[in-house]
């Protein structure tokens, strides 16, 4: 089975929609399930609430196995997804998910004019809360920048938390507002200088 992870679908920036896993060609849809979750779409972290899309024996599969390890999300918690699952009337987003996004976007362009500003290469990405910036010519390993900004009073996640592909890369999140954001970068100028 090849579980897909689209926790991200409903953030994405201008035109660009995230595609599912289903869209890609020839592939065996019976061997396939995709996750979303309502933590990011509805701001409904901590409620974990999502839902999975596959073939009827797949997700019959995952009921079964998640009945036996689990024991369910609180029904008024059911029923508060089904109304923001409701609030989707065709396949354009509905204004709160748009109005989030919206906000992920501006966020986002300010924390990479920020990041270019103090001489850190950064690019807006299609989509997610997230901007990864490669730091390899700071000569600072990701743990060493990771350090040295939480001393400042930023946390960043270095790029190894995610495996060893992530050597040379930090990955920021813009889930504070953007004047937090702007002051956040403004101390790492410090960091950069030397
Ligand atoms: C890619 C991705 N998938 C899933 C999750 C977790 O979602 P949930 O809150 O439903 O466990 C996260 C949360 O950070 C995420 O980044």
């Amino acid at each position: 089975m090849l579980a897909y992870d689209n926790a991200y679908s409903e953030f994405t920036f201008g035109d660009y929609v995230a595609p599912s896993i289903f869209e890609v060609a020839d592939i065996k849809k019976d061997a396939v399930i995709e996750f979303h979750s309502l933590s990011k779409t509805f701001c409904m972290t901590g409620d974990r609430i999502g839902f999975a899309v596959g073939h009827a024996d797949a997700v019959r599969g995952l009921g079964k196995a998640k009945e036996n390890i689990d024991s369910g999300v609180p029904v008024y918690i059911q029923k508060t997804a089904e109304i923001a699952l409701r609030s989707y009337r065709d396949s354009r987003k509905p204004k709160e998910v748009q109005a989030v996004a919206d906000e992920y976007s501006k966020r986002a362009d300010a924390l990479v004019s920020a990041l270019n500003a103090i001489g850190l290469r950064a690019n807006k990405p299609k989509g997610t809360f997230y901007v990864w910036v490669n730091i390899k010519h700071t000569r600072m390993g990701c743990m060493e920048f990771a350090k040295k900004a939480i001393v400042e009073g930023v946390a960043i996640t270095p790029g190894t938390a995610f495996g060893e592909y992530g050597h040379g890369y930090m990955r920021f999140a813009v889930t504070q507002p953007t004047d937090r954001i702007k002051e956040a970068v403004e101390r790492l100028g410090k960091i950069v200088s030397g």
